[in-house]
């Protein structure tokens, strides 16, 4: 009898990529994909997948895993239990950061992540370094180390008061990443107006959780995403905008990209479902939807959408950042804080894509090959992932979510695969729902239950994406004639 000649091949799916759909069979040989086409030769295994339709496995580009915050708070998840729920809900792929403090290495900061997904990680993963502290040494000499390694994006912080740094070290960190061919995301918004209306509420007496949205001015986004436009311009190093929440946030997006600033943005899940509402529920509680920058109102949700809809924002990502309603996360100072002691986030690494497929597939909101490059390609893209990751080919990892498009979840409140012990999203009703989950040809998760091992993800080294490609650009060394345009007379 002939050899099989392939390992695995998935039978008559409707198989969706960002550019279209198509009834095909995916083969598989070891971990990639080899073949697509109808009626391909028989595999080792065969999948009947007729009447299903599968997607190429979620790439989540930012979400927060076994992180140490500069509260001191280190964040609810291992790598194991974040990842956990990654591969439940259709996730592969996660990117999340090595946080530096002031005054830490980063290369040390570093060597520890890579040790703690190493030893957990399901998912395959890449780090975003965060710089808190872009001393000199850490842009000459462990920044252009990492970058050789395989580390190609930056996290800055224009607010929090121990992670945000000013313009000009943003300036030096742009103008670095721009010799690496970095990408640079950056968490915007305006330090100066979140501090005044922070203080000047809570001496007020408004302290519940509620207060937390307006203690974010939605001005104070738009002007620090402005702003950092104008940074980006003048050293021409493209920048990826985190976590856009507001209408004005948007459209100072479109605005620079208009203008030919090489900006890039996403939203998240929280901010196309939710809205400030969820704040307001009696005592503590609100403190489960408390996140940075806030929920906001049904027309920013629109105005959202509508930035999706037109390619102003690229990608939707969880930004899952797992606090626990104890004194481990929520409550770590005190059984009755005020909304600025509360740790910032919530969960929805797992959730990320059920919801998104129904809102997008099943309700039909930008369809199903908009779904996957929101999700999957565009984030694998943008972060030098892609073709690996991020789509259905040959030569691509075989990273594929088989999804029941029939099968109704209502979210239940309680604890899920993730350690935050609370789902924001209890209550809602949804259509669609994973039924395999397949990594590298391996199927890691079935119905919602997760077959693959702690550690068993692999690091994934790159380059800068979309921030490296050839621009044709000068040296990177400064100077003002060139890179400026400066008028140099003899002094
Ligand atoms: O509230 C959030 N999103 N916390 C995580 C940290 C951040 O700013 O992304
Ligand atoms: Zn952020
Ligand atoms: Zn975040």
């Amino acid at each position: 009898m002939e050899e099989a000649r392939y390992d695995l091949v998935l039978r008559g799916g409707r198989v969706a990529t960002a550019a279209g759909c198509c009834e095909a069979d995916i083969a598989i040989s070891g971990e990639v994909i080899v073949a697509l086409g109808r009626d391909l030769p028989a595999g080792r295994s065969e999948l009947d997948v007729r009447g299903r339709i599968v997607t190429p496995g979620g790439v989540d580009p930012h979400c927060h895993i076994e992180q140490l915050a500069a509260s001191g708070l280190r964040n609810a998840d291992t790598f194991e239990t974040a990842t956990r729920a990654a591969l439940a809900g259709g996730t592969t792929t996660v990117i999340p950061f090595a946080a530096q403090h002031v005054g830490m290495s980063l290369a040390e900061v570093v060597a520890d992540y890579h040790a703690r997904a190493r030893r957990g990680a399901m998912a395959d993963y890449a780090f975003h370094l965060i710089l808190a502290d872009p001393r000199p040494e850490v842009l000459r000499e462990e920044l252009p180390a990492l970058a050789r390694e395989g580390h190609g994006s930056l996290k800055l912080f224009m607010t929090y008061d121990r992670l945000r740094v000013d313009d000009e070290q943003l300036l030096d960190v742009l103008w670095t990443a721009r010799g690496l061919g970095l990408m640079v995301c950056v968490h915007a918004e305006n330090h100066g107006m979140i501090r005044f209306m922070g203080r000047r509420l809570v001496e007020a007496g408004y302290t519940a959780p509620r207060y937390h949205v307006p203690s974010h001015p939605r001005l104070g986004e738009a002007e620090a995403i402005g702003r950092l436009a104008a940074l980006s311009a003048l050293v021409d190093q493209p920048v990826m905008v985190f976590h856009v929440s507001t209408r004005e946030g948007v459209a100072a997006v479109q605005r620079a990209r208009g203008e030919g600033v090489k900006m890039f943005a996403e939203t998240c899940t929280q901010y196309l479902l939710l809205t400030s509402e969820a704040l307001d529920r009696p005592g503590i509680e609100g403190a489960m939807w408390i996140c940075s920058p806030p929920l906001r109102e049904p027309a920013d949700r629109e105005a959202l959408w509508w930035g999706l809809e037109i390619g102003a924002l690229q990608c939707v990502s969880s930004d899952h950042a797992p606090y626990r309603m104890d004194a481990s996360g929520k409550l770590a100072r005190g059984p009755e804080p005020s909304f600025r002691e509360i740790a910032n986030g919530m969960p929805g690494i797992e959730l990320r894509l059920p919801l998104l497929f129904d809102a997008m597939v099943s309700r039909g909101r930008l369809g199903l090959e908009r779904f996957v490059e929101l999700t999957a390609t565009a984030p694998a893209r943008i972060y030098d992932l892609f073709p690996k990751k991020g789509t259905i080919a040959p030569g691509a990892d075989a990273d594929l979510v088989v999804w029941d498009a029939q099968r109704s979840v209502r979210i239940e409140q309680g604890p899920r695969y993730d350690n935050a012990g609370y789902t924001p999203y209890a209550g809602f009703e949804i259509r669609g729902f994973p039924e395999l989950v397949l990594r590298r040809g391996e199927v890691v998760a079935e119905n919602g239950v997760v077959l693959a091992q702690p550690g068993s993800g692999r690091f994934l080294p790159r380059g800068g994406g979309q921030a490296a490609r050839p621009r044709g650009l000068p040296a990177p060394e400064f100077d003002p004639a060139r890179n400026f345009g400066a008028r140099l007379e003899p002094r």
